[in-house]
């Protein structure tokens, strides 16, 4: 049976796009393997690429920030992004990536089963809606931050909630303030956990 362990052993020696030769660390995502809440982010920064870990840099800071305003504990999420990789300089991932890197993403969703997914901008966002058959509702960040899809999943009901991404309250006070917003939106939700 797949679990997460086997997941991770995968990509720490995942050589299956180019950005396995620019890389320093690969970053699995970590947190609760029961987890009922799950923050997907795009993919990870310099900072992460040097320590295999994600969010622990600027962004994730602001992250530390938001999951403080909802009540949540970094341990109590499972923290993931849908590249595994650091692409050169922080450019957009490509779609050829996003292909040949998401399915561990996928594996780990399956594994993990998460009442609520929070995607942490557009990438995350359109990704996470296509694959849980939402594709018609994929729009700009701008225009579906803070809303709440909900949807089937193989385990059962699944809400998906999209944010900014909090790389954009870095320099950005008042975005913090709608991030901030979006993650008390996500505080409500924390009651209905099943
Ligand atoms: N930005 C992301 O999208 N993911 C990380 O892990 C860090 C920064």
């Amino acid at each position: 049976m797949d679990n997460l362990d086997r997941i991770t052993d995968e990509i720490l020696v995942c050589a299956k796009c180019p950005l396995h030769r620019t890389r320093i660390n690969p970053v699995p995502g970590e947190g609760n393997p029961n987890a009922k809440i799950m923050l997907i982010g795009e993919a990870p920064g310099a900072n992460e690429d040097r320590t295999g870990r994600p969010f622990c840099g600027d962004a994730g800071k602001v992250l530390d920030e938001l999951l403080t305003v909802a009540g949540l504990k970094r341990e109590e999420a499972f923290i993931g992004n849908i590249l595994k990789c650091r692409p050169p300089n922080n450019r957009d991932p490509r779609i050829d990536e996003i292909i040949v890197c998401t399915p561990y993403l996928e594996r780990q969703i399956e594994i993990i089963k998460p009442q609520i997914i929070c995607t942490l901008g557009n990438y995350a966002t359109a990704f996470i809606l296509k694959k849980f058959g939402l594709k018609d509702k994929i729009l700009g960040i701008s225009r579906i931050h803070g809303k709440i899809f909900e949807t089937e999943s193989s385990y059962g009901k699944i809400k998906i909630i999209p944010m900014y991404h909090p790389a954009v309250a870095v320099y950005n006070v008042n975005m913090k303030k709608v991030l901030k917003k979006d993650f008390e939106i996500l505080t409500g939700q924390i009651g209905s956990l099943r």
